[in-house]
This record gives structure tokens, sequence and C-alpha cells, in this order.
């Protein structure tokens, strides 16, 4: 596998944090720590947030997404929001499958496809995320479920769309609960996963394709995660509300 063929993304997933107000001010301190950065960098902030993040951002090497979309392009779906309306002011990317979602909100690997392919439908780029249970880890199906979340999600969807997919591994235990995965861990999920797009669309669409670690990446341990030959960036909770943790991911990631 060549690492060189892959973009190095860091984002950040700011889930139900900060005001719009505040949101502008945590852009505005982070842009001048990663304007050299040898990777891509991308806030993905509560809907709410996404203008004034994008204000901040602006002439700035800093993209802005959103957390999650609806499946439908309008509807009587109260409190949702639309993929075509993120694009409509100017979100770039989405969070789709996030354990959360999928914890508090019901979302299943079918409602996650649907998302996917309304997302890409819209022309936004998708941050897929898919990862075990610690029950499920310990069981040792780790490989098995990982891999069936992918296919699921990514149902109907074309080689050409693979170009705006990227996956975020996040192992369900590690995320907010300070328990990384080891890099070894981090290495051989995403390993599976590219295994998995290869079976797919083939080779070349594997090794095209970004996967991220995410669970508790910090400026402690992003570098080993990051080392590894299957892990091409991060997907970042608590560690990406702190302006100079942050940096220190992105720098990570340049190296
Ligand atoms: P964490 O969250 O970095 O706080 O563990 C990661 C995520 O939920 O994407």
């Amino acid at each position: 596998m060549n690492k060189a063929k892959r973009k190095t993304i860091i984002a950040g997933n700011w889930k139900m944090n900060k005001t719009p107000a505040q949101a502008k001010e945590l852009i505005s301190t982070i842009a001048p720590l990663v304007k050299d950065a040898d990777c891509e960098v991308i806030a993905c902030v509560p809907f709410i947030d996404i203008t004034a993040a994008q204000e901040a951002a602006q002439g700035t090497n800093i993209k802005i997404g959103a957390e999650n979309c609806h499946w439908a392009e309008s509807g009587a779906f109260t409190g949702e929001i639309s993929a075509a309306m993120l694009a409509d002011i100017g979100s770039e990317y989405v969070v789709i499958g996030h354990s959360e979602r999928r914890q508090y909100f019901g979302e299943t690997d079918e409602t996650v496809n649907m998302r996917v392919k309304s997302a890409l439908a819209a022309g936004l780029k998708v941050i897929l995320c898919v990862g075990e249970l610690k029950e499920q880890r310990l069981q040792g199906i780790t490989p098995e479920l990982v891999a069936l979340q992918t296919k699921i999600a990514l149902g109907g969807v074309t080689e050409q769309d693979m170009s705006s997919i990227i996956i975020a591994y996040e192992p369900v235990w590690a995320i907010g609960t300070g328990l990384t995965a080891t890099a070894e861990q981090a290495q051989e999920v995403c390993k599976i996963i590219r295994d998995c797009l290869a079976e797919l669309y083939g080779q070349a669409v594997a090794e095209a394709t970004t996967i991220q670690y995410g669970g508790s990446m910090n400026d402690a341990n992003a570098e080993e995660l990051l080392g590894k030959p299957d892990v091409d960036g991060g997907l970042i909770g608590g560690a990406s509300l702190v302006a100079e943790k942050f940096a220190a991911i992105v720098a990570a990631g340049s190296k």
C-alpha cells in the first residue's frame, strides 16, 4: 500500500459544542496555528455554527463541514436538515453514521446508507464513520462487523463517488473515554476497511481512499497512530475543541 497516494486529513468533530460566536473565536484561534499544514484540515461543526465558522475560515486552509444530514431532499421531517441545504450554505463536508447518532438517535446501517447517497447527490464530501462496540470487540467480531457496516453504508455508491468518501474508523469504546485504540489495533481495522474497499471497488480505489482513525486521538498519541501505513488521518472530538491540541495533531498529520 502506498500512503503517498492518499491525502492525510485531520478533521475536528465538535459535536454539540460551541455557539456561533464561540465557533468564530475557535476557528480564528486555530487558523494561524495550522496555516502551514501539509494535510487537509476540516472542522465539522453544529449546523447553527456553519456560517460563522465559514466566515472565520475564509482565506485560511480550514474547511468547514456538518455533523449529519437527512436522507430526503426536503419534506415533513421536523427538525432535520437536508444535504441540499448544507450544500447551499457552502458546507463542503458532512459526517455520517457517527456512533453517537447510531447510539442515541436510532441511526442504522440502512439510514446511514441513505444519508450517504443524499450527501453525494448534493455534492458533499462524506466522512463515513464505522466502528465496533466494546462487547463486539471482546466477542472477536470486529473484522466482520466493520466490513459489514462499510459495505451496507456504501451500497449503491459508485466507484466514481468514492473520490468524495472518507472513512473514519472509530471504535465506540475509544470515543470520549480516553481509551485510545493502540496504533496496532487502529492499523489492523483500517487495513480491514481498505481490503473491503478493494473487494468492492478494486485496488486503485482502495489505495486512493483516505481512512481516518477516531477515538481519543490527541496531541500525545497522534504521531504514532498516523505513522501506521493504513491510518491516513484523524477524526478528533474532544481535542478538536482546544486550539493548541488540534494544531498539534495537524502538525503530526503534516509529517
Ligand atoms: P473523541 O471523539 O476524540 O472525543 O474520542 C472522536 C469522535 O467522536 O469523532
